[in-house]
């Protein structure tokens, strides 16, 4: 019997598909993924949404901005659907493994012919089978993939690759979305993680960024004897990988056999993104992070001190419900008393179905001031920390061309920091000395050496 497989084998071919993320890396990654999936079937990528036969949005619902995008940007495919409904529209991420926000889709939004969920990417075919079998709407957030799956590649590029450790977050921070989106927290197999890691630095892959929610609680309720720690030391220790980053660490589980393993390998990145949400213990005590004020600083401080060159990022929330003047000021205190290289920085969103949702929110103008009273804070010290680096001259990994003028190109230090330098395209994915001449709040800009 002819199986769908090879009845739909020529539908593909000349199809184009389009793929819109939102989100964090982990989004990214499952777009990668997807894109793969989708060019195997025999589509091909196009940027250009109006052209394109398969128009996926990979979705995220952890600040409410990134939901409302997401509704207008679906409704503005209605006249296109209407006019080619041999298009298929299609939703998929976070936001589709929640009821309320995936009750939205299926019931206002004719125009979407296909859901799925952050679990059973690995179905899309069947699923665009399925849609094309009945013609009928194909709404499935199924669980059909196997966390230890080896995942084949189509990243961004040839030289950058993210491989997921673990999925799903137990941590349940009060004002967070994400354990509901993406469920509770699993492990990935070492052994699965390492052969993919090997697979990846063998086809020439020179930066592998290891992703979780939270990475330092790597295997803690797994049945395998491997923490994060012990993952990292291995992984590093693979012939021929240049670089090595992860993302992201709870202050709560950083420990100091982290801090000794990212100093003992050299290719281990020298950046650390460690998430602070808030310098006020009541507000942490609130928000469940289980760290204090104090906790966050001796971690912070230890990290710089055992290893001086560190470039240190975080996260920070303003105006939790529960956020007083005093508490803020503490927030900016803490700020000033680390030095962060870079932060990224958010106004509390209520989210659905989350214990802060609860609560009484803060009138918008004091939370409008206080973001901008902490950016005042912050952007000063991003200046100072990238001023140190006049003069001096750094290892980059060109990444692409900048956006505003081709003959620059950008790239990234071991320590994360934005480079702009003008070179040749052709250098993209390669390592070069820059020598850097001038910087601003976020880039560093500098000269080619030879
Ligand atoms: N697992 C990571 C963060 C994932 S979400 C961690 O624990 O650090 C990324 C960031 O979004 C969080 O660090 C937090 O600063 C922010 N965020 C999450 N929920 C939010 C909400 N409801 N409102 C505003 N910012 C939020
Ligand atoms: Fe959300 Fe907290 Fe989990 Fe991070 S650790 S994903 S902020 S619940
Ligand atoms: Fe958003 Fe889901 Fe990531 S909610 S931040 S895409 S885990």
């Amino acid at each position: 019997m002819e199986t769908l497989k090879e009845k739909y084998k020529d539908y593909f071919k000349g199809k184009k598909y389009n793929i819109t993320t939102f989100g964090c890396q982990m989004n990214e990654h499952d777009s990668e993924r997807i894109s793969y999936i989708l060019e195997d079937l025999g589509y091909k990528k196009t940027d250009d949404r109006k052209e394109a036969d398969f128009i996926l949005f990979n979705t995220c619902l952890v600040r409410e901005n990134a939901e409302l995008k997401l509704y207008g940007q679906v409704s503005s495919l209605k006249k296109l659907k209407a006019e080619n409904p041999d298009k298929i529209i299609s939703v998929s991420g976070c936001m589709m493994q929640t009821s309320t926000a995936r009750e939205v889709i299926v019931g206002k939004h004719d125009e979407v012919d296909l859901v799925f969920g952050t679990k059973n990417i690995n179905s899309l075919p069947d699923l665009i089978y399925r849609y094309l079998e009945t013609g009928e709407r194909v709404v499935d957030i199924s669980t059909d993939d196997v966390k230890d799956d080896f995942v084949e590649y189509n990243n961004k590029n040839d030289f950058q690759a993210y491989v997921n450790i673990m999925r799903g977050c137990d941590n349940f921070c009060s004002y967070c979305i994400v354990p509901q989106s993406r469920g509770r927290e699993e492990s990935r197999r070492p052994s699965a993680i390492l052969a993919e890691c090997e697979h990846l630095v063998d086809q020439g892959f020179k930066e592998i960024t290891l992703l979780g929610q939270n990475v330092n609680s790597y295997g803690n309720k797994a049945d395998f004897d491997m923490t994060f720690p012990e993952l990292l030391d291995r992984i590093s220790k693979i012939e021929g990988l240049k670089r090595l980053r992860f993302t992201t660490s709870h202050p709560k589980d950083l420990s100091d056999e982290l801090i000794e393993v990212i100093k003992n390998n050299d290719n281990i990145c020298k950046f650390f993104h460690l998430p602070m949400q808030s310098g006020s213990s009541k507000v942490l005590k609130d928000m469940n992070r289980k760290y204090n004020q104090e906790k966050y600083l001796e971690r912070a401080k230890k990290l710089k001190s055992e290893i001086p060159d560190l470039a240190l990022s975080t996260d920070i929330i303003v105006g939790y419900p529960t956020e007083t003047e005093e508490d803020f000021e503490e927030t900016l205190k803490v700020c000033r008393e680390v030095g962060f290289d870079q932060a990224f920085t958010f106004k509390y969103s209520p989210r659905p179905k989350t214990r802060a949702a609860k609560l009484e929110p803060i009138d918008d103008a004091i939370v409008q001031d206080r973001f901008d009273r902490l950016l005042d804070t912050l952007y000063p010290t991003f200046n100072e920390k990238n001023k140190k680096y006049i003069g001096k001259t750094v290892e980059v990994l060109l990444e692409s061309e900048s956006k505003n003028n081709d003959e620059v190109l950008t790239g990234r230090t071991d320590t994360f920091k934005l480079v702009h330098v003008k070179a040749d395209k052709s250098l993209i994915g390669s390592f070069v000395k820059v020598k850097i001449t001038d910087n601003t709040s976020f880039t560093i800009t500098g000269e080619l050496v030879e």
